[in-house]
């Protein structure tokens, strides 16, 4: 894939060669182009040397033009990424001006066009700003952030940028090799722990990480899918084209799936819900008095089952962690959940399953096929699972 990434003169430029570094890590190409003020930040010479090319800043230099020109640098990308993308860039993409390199390529280029901006939290706020995103918006760009949290100006809030390795894994979306499987569909997917509290201190949760689930909407999204991934307490972050909801509980989970559920097309029951909540929640924290504790239960709805038994049903996949009869437990849960598609893994194998980045996948479907997913990292494994599911519906 090939990337050109535009810098424009914002204080967050000190982050570019490193995002260049990440971008280049996951193998693609990349040439970067810098407006006049984000030379003033940052060298073109530190660029030149991550970027393994000469650096483009000026659009009447005849020297630059007769190696690559301005039409051939916007027809050479396969995507113009800006980062970082201040408030004056973007009023000027707003508006078709063509008053420099970077912005004149964005004009002639028919690639897709996605800005990272930056800035004062004030700056992003204002209404001009935030109609100027809302035309490119219409226009076709993708807006990947900002961030919130501690800025250069020394105020706290919205106009970071997004850090390189979250920018350099969303470029990987527009590669124009991905297939675009599940272009137009409308998946729902659950993904990590629940927490049933005890009282208002601890809880009853398990050891999912929610990275398998998190994979699966990020490789979903990049074959063209619109994602809904409602996620239990997790550390991790999903591509920002993914439509994230955060539950605690497994009721909170049952209610939000059951919310979104409309127009859905596939679901995919990645969670590991906690099956049982304790009945009556004590209202203040439980003291040590007895050597031994007893905690009343009351069964959790299975909200894979209940989506699989709705009328209008999705196409519904499942999860089978298992320590024993891993097989024969999944077939059982294909069939008295109603589902189409069940991935049963090993669980007592500590080198897959919870908590682990590899995992290895058997799947069983209801026209009685079954295939196997080597074990491999969970990335790879939520390309193959989302290229199988697409070949099923
Ligand atoms: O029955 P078991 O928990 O082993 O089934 C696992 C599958 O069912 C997973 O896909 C999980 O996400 C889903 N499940 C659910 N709600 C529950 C329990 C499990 O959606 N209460």
């Amino acid at each position: 894939m090939k990337i050109l990434v535009g810098i424009s003169g914002g204080i967050a430029a000190y982050k570019s060669p490193d995002l260049v570094r990440r971008i280049k890590e996951t193998g693609a190409e990349v040439r970067v182009v810098m407006t006049h003020a984000a030379t003033t930040f940052i060298s073109p010479l530190t660029l030149q040397a991550v970027s393994g090319n000469t650096v483009s800043t000026d659009l009447l230099d005849p020297e630059a033009e007769a190696a690559m020109g301005h039409i051939e640098l916007a027809r050479w990308a396969d995507l113009v990424l800006i980062a970082p993308a201040t408030a004056d860039l973007i009023a000027r993409l707003a508006n078709g001006m063509a008053n420099d390199l970077l912005t004149t390529i964005c004009l002639a280029t028919t690639a897709p066009i996605a800005i990272a901006p930056a800035m004062n939290l004030q700056m992003w706020a204002n209404a001009a700003t935030q109609s100027n995103i809302k035309k490119l918006q219409q226009n076709g760009l993708s807006i990947l952030g900002p961030d919130k949290g501690e800025q250069a100006c020394g105020e706290t809030g919205l106009g970071r940028m997004l850090e390189p390795t979250v920018l350099a894994a969303e470029c990987l979306r527009f590669d124009p090799e991905l297939t675009q499987s599940m272009s137009g569909k409308n998946i729902l997917i659950t993904a990590g722990p629940t927490r049933e509290d005890i009282d208002p201190v601890r809880y009853l949760s398990n050891h999912s990480s929610g990275k398998m689930g998190f994979e699966i909407a990020n490789a979903a999204s990049r074959a063209g899918a619109n994602v809904i991934l409602i996620s239990g307490p997790v550390t991790i972050d999903a591509l920002i084209s993914v439509k994230r909801v955060d539950v605690i509980s497994a009721n909170d989970m049952y209610q939000q799936v059951h919310e979104n559920i409309n127009d859905i097309d596939i679901f995919i029951g990645c969670a590991a819900v906690a099956d049982y909540r304790v009945c009556e929640v004590a209202q203040h924290k439980i003291k040590k008095n007895d050597q031994q504790l007893v905690l009343t239960m009351v069964e959790n709805p299975d909200i894979l089952a209940s989506v699989a038994n709705l009328p209008e049903k999705p196409y519904c996949v499942g999860f089978a962690a298992e320590t024993t009869k891993v097989l024969e437990n999944a077939k059982h849960k294909l069939k008295s959940k109603n589902l189409d598609m069940i991935c049963a893994n090993d669980v007592s194998d500590s080198e897959i399953g919870f908590n682990s980045d590899l995992n290895q996948l058997t799947i069983l479907t209801n026209d009685g096929l079954t295939t196997e997913f080597e074990k491999s990292n969970k990335k790879v494994l939520a390309e193959q699972l989302i290229q199988l599911i697409a070949q099923k519906i």
